[in-house]
């Protein structure tokens, strides 16, 4: 049955990436422009003949609405579609809220690159009294989990891997295994955590890798799950480079 193929999507840009704030697992909504690239990302897949069994998503908007525009585009709307908080964006914890920029400019942009992209540093916790605490631990949308007890007031990378493995491990593993096309649109960290996974990148490694907003991008995997080819992009080269720039200077003092 193999090799396997599975595609990947981060959200187009969200409102809050538009203002260049930390979002997490605040629940922004896509901005115009990220609905263009949503869009985009679907005509891509449509034109490269992607058809799916099965897609898989966050419990937040932006990734759901991304799924959305794509499912539009390829005429699946009628795909079994499954959201789990387990494909969250990272928890940005304290930072929730702050602007990238001025963040790097108050604390310095090698704190705020460890913040964004170290493997288990994590950032300052959510306190109760933060303007955004009860509107994401009250959020109904998290009555399936997790348990208020074990609700995330900051994650790292390594943190959120570890809520995210076991999703892949348990319930997008076999549905690869048994030759089904699956689709995931999820968030830069929770990308990144599966793609470290994947690849056995480092924790070094993983420091490095930006996922552009809104390019789909492809893992051709082997019987064991090992990629034969790994971040294969649906964008020009010059186009996704462009992109992963501007997502890694997004942590620059102005
Ligand atoms: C956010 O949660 O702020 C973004 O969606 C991802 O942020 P990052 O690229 O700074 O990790």
């Amino acid at each position: 049955m193999a090799p396997f193929k599975i595609v990947m999507v981060r959200h187009g840009e969200s409102e809050w990436n538009e203002k260049n704030l930390f979002c997490g697992w605040f629940d922004a909504n896509l901005s115009e422009k990220g609905k263009k690239e949503a869009e985009s990302a679907g005509k891509a897949l449509k034109d490269s003949g992607y058809k799916f069994d099965v897609a898989y998503t966050s419990v937040l908007t932006r990734a759901q609405n991304t799924l959305q525009a794509v499912l539009n585009e390829i005429g699946q709307t009628d795909l079994p579609v499954v959201k789990t908080w387990r494909l969250n964006e990272r928890h940005y914890g304290g930072l929730t809220g702050l602007n990238k920029a001025e963040t790097a400019a108050k604390y310095g942009e090698e704190q705020v690159a460890i913040w964004r992209r170290s493997f288990d540093i994590p950032p300052p916790p959510m306190e109760p009294d933060h303007p955004y605490y009860d509107i994401i631990v009250k959020d109904p949308r998290y009555a399936e989990g997790p348990p208020q007890d074990q609700f995330p007031k900051f994650e790292s990378l390594k943190l959120t891997i570890e809520r995210t493995l076991p999703f892949w491990n348990e319930t997008i593993v076999p549905q690869i295994k048994s030759g089904k096309s699956i689709l995931i649109a999820a968030h830069g960290n929770s990308l990144r955590g599966i793609v470290k996974h994947l690849d056995q990148l480092s924790d070094e490694q993983i420091m490095k890798l930006n996922l552009p907003t809104g390019i789909p991008f492809v893992y051709t995997l082997d019987e064991n799950l090992h990629p034969i080819k790994s971040l294969e992009f649906l964008g020009d080269p010059e186009t996704v480079k462009k992109a992963v720039e501007a997502v890694a200077a997004q942590g620059k003092a102005k």
